[in-house]
């Protein structure tokens, strides 16, 4: 059984983070290689990784993910997952969501406080801007400077002092948890590639308030994309608190979320290949 991690360019082998995945996968039969996206390499499951300069090249990457029948998430799960408008969806499905809305060319509805205005397609945290209140010239001009719609949502304050939490399935089970340090502040870096804003990253034991969260976001992805939650080999649900400190989603990643294997246990691997294994044995 082959399984192709795919990846972009500039990470050839991904960012570190998936390291222990190849080893885990061979002890169960399995070989594991990386390759980045874009050609075709045959595989009995190509599972998205590090793809992380697709938001530049959308058309292109949701053409070659509709092109290859063994991917994981499934071409449908990444062209609705990569439109942060997908949040709109959760929301009128119930589940508790940053107040977001879509802005084209005119939007003129900005939140009262201080506020964020970020690509509709990104990763990385590449195009999100942090707003002061009332500086609508800086957020009109950043809406244009982004030259598509973008999301507009009041910035949560109390991320600076607690962070995102984000929580992982594998399988469509809970695996693990780990939490992120706010990325808008004024100390933020990028890593060399320039793909992504360097994360602070450390293992977490998430509350049961946010839990309850993460499995409704799970159910309520699967209702909206037709599939079952055992169909996602993985999901990862980041959650930060509210005003009134209940946890709200921002961001359900479907498509190339890192999954913090860095910053978890050893047996995190070893339940990623049981999910690969039960993937491969329903093709
Ligand atoms: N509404 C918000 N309130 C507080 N912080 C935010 C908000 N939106 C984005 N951020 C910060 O910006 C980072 C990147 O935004 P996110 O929506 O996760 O996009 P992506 O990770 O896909 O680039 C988040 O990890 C968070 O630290
Ligand atoms: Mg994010």
């Amino acid at each position: 059984m082959k399984v192709v991690f795919a990846t972009c360019d500039a990470l050839p082998a991904g960012d570190g983070d998936d390291d222990a995945l190849v080893g885990a996968l061979a002890d169960v039969g399995v070989h594991a290689s990386w390759a980045a996206w874009g050609t075709s390499t045959p595989a009995d499951l190509v599972v998205l990784r590090s793809t992380w300069d697709y938001p530049e090249r959308l058309p292109e990457f949701l053409a070659w993910c509709d092109a290859e029948p063994a991917l994981v998430n499934p071409a449908s799960v990444v062209r609705w997952n990569t439109d942060k408008a997908y949040l709109v969806d959760l929301a009128r499905h119930g589940v508790p969501v940053v107040p977001t809305a879509v802005a084209g060319p005119g939007f003129a509805d900005w939140p009262d406080g201080e506020f964020v205005v970020k690509p509709t397609v990104g990763a990385g945290s590449r195009g999100a801007l942090r707003v002061a209140a009332g500086d609508h010239e800086t957020a009109a001009a950043h809406l244009a400077a982004l030259a598509a719609p973008a999301l507009v949502q009041p910035y949560q304050s109390h991320v600076d002092s607690v962070g995102e939490t984000a929580m992982v399935f594998l399988g469509g089970q809970y695996s693990h948890a780990f939490t992120k340090g706010a990325m808008l502040t004024p100390d933020a870096e990028y890593d060399e590639s320039g793909l992504y804003i360097v994360e602070r990253l450390a293992g977490a034991s998430p509350s049961p308030a946010q839990r309850r969260v993460a499995e409704d976001v799970l159910d309520a992805a699967a209702e909206l994309t037709g599939l079952r939650r055992p169909d996602f080999l993985y999901a990862r649900v980041d959650l930060i608190p509210g005003p009134d400190h209940a946890p709200l989603l921002l961001e359900l990643e479907l498509v190339e979320p890192s999954l913090g294997f860095r910053h978890t246990d050893a047996t995190a691997p070893l339940r990623f290949a049981s999910a690969v294994r039960t993937a491969l044995s329903r093709r």
